[in-house]
């Protein structure tokens, strides 16, 4: 009997699970009885305070083995454990120190992605650890309320560093906004959503590089748990949503098609709660919603397709099952704690970036060695990204963004917050007005980039530095590269 055969007799005799299933062949969706792994809710990482009252978390990015799919141990990456890492949660004022220590076998970095920091500290392909080495940036957390998340940003390696399994959330607490849920674990939950092609013995397969979008996979995991369930017991739930796969777009849904409220983006909380049906998420985008649970319901988190080469399929992801008594929630507010709108200046400088091909920005493939952009410190600045082919997405460190715009029309309004990375659809341009932050550094760039990782891994990113305002000419456009000499 071959695998097709064994599926259609497994499926009519009922007994078809997520582990018959193999590559190339779709999951059975809404097949409640599949998901019985219970989800994983990655662990809070506990500082330890330094003498000095700075917050001190340490991270070591290892190998390991775990069973992505039941019973069937495989090699992975992550942070402190075998797979992913565990959640890192600070407040505004904190002073953190990192330190991260590299025990793969090869060089790698670690992106705070979505923090505002000095560019030193921002982990991208100018901080490699060492194989055996450690690196500590620290820096005081001055930002919204937001979920971040941190990942390896190795220029032509993040993809499958990502791939392999390392990738972190990031949260930070602003205090301000005390009615939204906030139990960790409990009724504030962080989904990583991340799709894989895994082969008969369990183990992530596909080319992380080739094709036109790299791996695009038909295996769901949430928080590195295939076809996951988790028990809801509360009756409203903070879920913050990574969209933390290397290619794939998602158009979250419920199977019932509840409605449910967005009320954080990438960069911080919406101004108001915004009620929808269907969240879209393309890689690096987070999202924070407030879903709502009735006593000993049962229903799937899914993604639909939605017409792109990047997120085709219906996959259901997560079952969310309430308990029959399920503790009371807070009211959810008619207000949040967002930050400022960011204000178009009269005069407002405009950069322009052309996404063609896979492999270039403005025609300029990522060089480590060359300052694309110079931008003065504090600067508020239209960014235009225009997009010729087919789907890609666009995401700047260190600063917060509002879409201004997505080929003349407004977007959505549970996307209208603070962001850092966007989608771009084929054919369009996104237009951005960007608030950078005011650490300056002439010599240290930060990165934009598509965060489709292939893209990004084959030269889809640029660099910039910011500036002390008025010496903006005098910045050298080349820059020393001394870890990559040898
Ligand atoms: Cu999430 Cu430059 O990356
Ligand atoms: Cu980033
Ligand atoms: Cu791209």
């Amino acid at each position: 009997m071959n695998r097709r055969q064994f599926l259609a007799i497994a499926a009519l005799s009922g007994l078809a699970s997520a582990s018959a299933c193999g590559s190339g062949e779709r999951p059975a969706t809404a097949d409640p009885a599949a998901f019985r792994t219970e989800l994983r809710v990655p662990p809070l990482l506990e500082p330890k305070p330094d003498r000095d009252g700075t917050r001190h978390f340490a991270l070591t990015m290892q190998r390991g083995r775990s069973e992505l799919l039941p019973g069937r141990p495989v090699e992975t990456w992550g942070f402190n454990g075998p797979h992913l890492g565990p959640t890192i949660r600070a407040a505004r004022g904190d002073r953190v120190r990192m330190t991260v220590t590299n025990r793969l076998a090869e060089a790698s970095t670690v992106h705070w992605h979505g923090m505002r920091l000095p560019a030193k500290m921002d982990g991208g392909p100018h901080q490699m650890i060492e194989p055996g080495g450690t690196w500590s940036p620290h820096w005081t957390i001055d930002q919204p309320a937001a979920t971040s998340w941190y990942h390896p940003h190795p220029h032509g390696r993040t993809a499958m560093h990502v791939y392999r399994g390392l990738a972190g959330m990031f949260i930070v607490d602003d205090g301000d906004t005390p009615e939204l849920p906030s139990t960790y674990g409990v009724d504030d939950v962080p989904l990583v959503l991340q799709d894989k092609e895994l082969a008969e013995d369990g183990s992530p397969t596909g080319d992380v590089l080739s094709g036109t979008f790299g791996l695009l996979g038909d295996r769901m995991l949430v928080n590195g748990v295939h076809a996951p369930f988790m028990t809801v017991r509360a009756e409203r739930v903070r879920f913050r949503i990574l969209n933390g796969s290397n290619a794939r777009r998602y158009h979250l849904v419920f199977g019932d098609g509840r409605r449910f409220h967005v009320v954080g983006n990438d960069a911080g909380l919406l101004p108001a709660p915004v009620e929808v049906e269907q969240v879209s998420l393309s890689p690096g985008e987070r999202a924070e919603v407030v879903v709502a649970f009735a006593p000993g319901e049962q229903v799937f988190l899914r993604t639909v397709a939605g017409g792109d080469d990047i997120d085709e399929g219906d996959f259901d992801l997560l079952k969310l099952v309430a308990a029959q008594r399920l503790t009371s929630s807070p009211r959810l507010p008619a207000r949040l704690a967002a930050p400022a709108p960011i204000v178009v200046p009269a005069n407002a400088g405009v950069r322009r970036f052309r996404l063609n091909g896979h492999d270039a920005i403005n025609g300029k493939e990522m060089d480590l060695s060359r300052i694309d952009e110079v931008v003065p410190a504090g600067a508020t600045e239209i960014w235009e990204i225009e997009n010729t082919v087919y789907a890609h997405n666009f995401h700047i460190h260190e600063v917060a963004f509002q879409v201004l715009d997505v080929d003349g029309d407004k977007p959505a309004a549970y996307a209208s917050g603070h962001k850092d990375t966007v989608y771009v659809p084929p054919k369009s341009t996104v237009r951005l007005v960007v608030k950078f932050g005011g650490f300056t550094d002439p010599v240290t760039p930060y990165m934009y980039h598509c965060h489709i990782l292939r893209h990004e891994d084959s030269g889809m990113m640029g660099q910039f530095v910011i500036v002390e305002p008025g010496t903006e000419s005098r910045v050298s456009r080349t820059i020393a590269t001394p870890h990559l000499s040898h």
